[in-house]
């Protein structure tokens, strides 16, 4: 795929500010078949840095609360100021399972590599995510995860740079689409592998910035054979 809108935003200012494979080719790809459009309110969920949100605001207008929990508000605040993006983008520093927001706010949830730390337990979407769209809205979620359920056996070239609990929270699209399926409050309309995982993987694997060298382990792993195992997952539903 083309990631033509991705293209045109400066590299550096992406790099600098990725904290992992690259947010804005997952995001371009993953709301191919959406209508985002100006006005709408949309809930971008471990927004890090806030590069999709930044994204959303200035490709389609759309006003974004940036909601994360690792990154400060205010850091993102300056960001998004710099930018000249401010009025469009609300900084929020909260935690997923405690969300400051009213039932049925918002007009889409998009969340780029982060839904996998949070929303593992079955309960989370219908207790805590799905309650704040709108009926109808969007949800569309994109992070990476295994081709095949490999916890009981994993390879050693996962073993040689993760432990077990590093990647217990890669799942395979079959484990998703099974543990998204008891949720009595959304639609699954999509659950499938993405195109751009491994050019989204090298932009990280590239890149050099603090959190790039936190995740040496990461490249690591990556570059001795662990990427056969991996993938990325879009799941695209809609609130019933
Ligand atoms: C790998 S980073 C990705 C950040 C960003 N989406 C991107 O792709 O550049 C994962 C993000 O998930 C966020 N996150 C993890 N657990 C969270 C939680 N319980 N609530 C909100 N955000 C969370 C972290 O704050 C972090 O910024």
């Amino acid at each position: 795929m083309k990631f033509v809108r991705t293209e045109k935003y400066d590299k550096q200012f992406v790099t600098e500010n990725l904290m992992g494979p690259n947010a804005l080719k997952m995001l371009e790809e993953l709301i191919s078949t959406l209508d985002i459009h100006s006005g709408m309110k949309i809930l971008d969920l471990g927004c890090g840095k806030g590069l999709t949100s930044i994204f959303l605001a200035k490709e389609f207008g759309a006003t974004v609360y940036a909601t994360d929990l690792w990154i400060a508000a205010t850091d993102n605040y300056t960001r998004f100021k710099a930018a000249g993006l401010d009025n469009l983008i609300i900084p929020i520093h909260a935690d997923a399972i405690d969300m400051p927001f009213a039932d049925e706010y918002f007009d889409a949830i998009i969340s780029i590599d982060a839904y996998a730390y949070f929303g593992t337990e079955a309960s989370f979407m219908d207790t805590k995510l799905a309650p704040v769209v709108k009926q109808g809205a969007p949800i569309a979620l994109a992070f990476a995860g295994f081709k095949e359920e490999i916890h009981d056996n994993l390879p050693s070239e996962i073993l040689a740079f993760w432990t077990k609990e590093d990647v217990e929270y890669f799942h395979s699209c079959k484990w998703w689409r099974n543990m998204l399926s008891e949720s009595k409050q959304i639609q699954i309309q999509n659950i499938q592998e993405m195109a751009c995982f491994e050019e989204a993987w090298q932009d990280w694997l590239d890149s050099s910035n603090e959190y790039a060298a936190l995740a040496l382990n990461d490249k690591q792993a990556m570059e001795s054979g662990a990427q056969k195992y991996m993938n990325f997952i879009s799941i695209l539903a809609r609130k019933i």
